[in-house]
């Protein structure tokens, strides 16, 4: 893939082609990088999502496939021409994704990171509010859309070095159990409905959580390896 960036070609071109010499000055300082552990998307500045090409550096989190489940979940569940906001944003491929499949949405994106945001606004994701969760708004959303940082602390020492030492600390982990974010997101919900990505293992607390908040679990939907992976809720009995 560095090989078909560098020359300007498709991957099948590199693949076909594997008599052809090229000048290894080009791509000696990406092989360096990738060596060093530094995850390909960073590299290449980009990653696909959902179909389409985004920039991504390591001011942001790298769009994983399980997301991919987010969006499609909101696409099919969200009424038309409600009001989103996507919290915690980062490289804007939610926000940026819904507002093109579903041109109906009015959508915000917001990120406590400053940083991540002009990643964002960059991938076209275009209304942006740099915000502690909902902190920074008056107005009311119908819907919450969030893949929120949810790996535990003590975690974070047992991921891949390419996510423990290249990924935003901030977009990985919120706190010691995981589902801090999680929780303050059901606080300032007020009556909006609620879509999240959770990590493995986390729905039970998920569920705990939601119901403390007077939240109900009305879906959950599994990523590919059968690992429950998105979670839709609505508020109930809530003033
Ligand atoms: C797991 S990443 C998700 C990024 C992107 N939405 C995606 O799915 O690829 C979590 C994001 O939440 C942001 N974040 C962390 N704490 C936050 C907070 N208190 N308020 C708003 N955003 C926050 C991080 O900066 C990071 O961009």
């Amino acid at each position: 893939m560095l090989l078909s960036d560098l020359l300007g070609q498709p991957l099948s071109y590199v693949l076909a082609h594997g008599e052809k010499l090229v000048d290894a000055s080009g791509i000696d300082a990406a092989m360096r990088r990738r060596r060093a552990g530094e995850p390909l998307q960073y590299i290449r500045g980009k990653t696909e999502f959902y179909g389409r090409e985004f920039r991504v550096d390591d001011r942001v989190l790298i769009p994983r496939p399980e997301t991919e489940i987010l969006v499609e979940t909101a696409i099919e569940r969200i009424d038309r021409g409600a009001r989103v906001v996507d919290i915690g944003t980062g490289s804007g491929i939610i926000a940026a994704t819904l507002a093109l499949e579903r041109p109906d949405l009015r959508v915000v994106a917001t990120d406590i990171s400053v940083a991540a945001l002009v990643v964002a606004s960059g991938n076209g994701a275009t209304t942006l509010v740099a915000s502690d969760l909902l902190m920074a708004f008056v107005e009311d959303f119908d819907w919450i859309v969030s893949n929120p940082p949810y790996v535990a602390a003590s975690e974070v020492d047992t991921l891949a070095t390419e996510v423990r030492d290249h990924e935003p600390r901030g977009a990985l982990t919120p706190g010691a159990a995981g589902t801090e974010i999680i929780a303050r997101i059901f606080d300032q919900a007020g009556r909006a409905r609620v879509i999240l990505e959770i990590g493995f293992g986390q729905l039970a607390a998920v569920r705990d959580l939601a119901a403390a908040h007077h939240f109900r679990v009305d879906d959950v939907r599994d990523d590919l390896a059968g690992i429950p992976r998105v979670v839709v809720l609505s508020r109930h009995g809530w003033k």
